[in-house]
């Protein structure tokens, strides 16, 4: 079985292969929803990019990026620098081992957002 680690909460958890991360995360009462997005969110439908996970290993094991994924504007903005690590919760299916870190920071910057399109010019 697939072992989800969860570096904020320092816990580590076993799930069915092809497992909902969003879910298998509530099951444990491990909150990926930030303040009032607990009660206020999409249920599940990538709609809000509230349930948003930094993945830190292991995120060829998840399940592609959706296409609703990859369309949800809030996750691309407020993540400049990590969109390939950042993976909306509730479109990962766990397929193996993954390490995730739950309600990451804003980034608004992002060390890829400000470098020059020619470093060596
Ligand atoms: S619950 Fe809204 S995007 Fe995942």
């Amino acid at each position: 079985m697939p072992k989800v680690t969860l570096v904020k909460e320092k816990t580590e958890y076993e799930v069915p292969v092809g497992a909902n991360l969003r879910d298998e995360c509530r099951k444990r009462a491990i909150e990926v929803y930030p303040g009032m997005a607990r009660y206020l969110n999409c249920f599940g439908h990538a709609l809000c990019g509230t349930c948003k996970v930094l993945v830190k290993k292991g995120g060829e094991n998840l399940s592609p990026k959706t296409i609703f994924e990859k369309g949800t504007f809030a996750l691309r903005l407020l993540n400049v620098g990590f969109e390939d690590e950042m993976r909306l919760s509730c479109q990962c299916k766990v397929m193996g081992d993954v390490t995730i870190e739950t309600q990451p920071e804003m980034n608004l910057s992002g060390e890829n957002f400000w470098q020059k399109p020619y470093p060596n010019k």
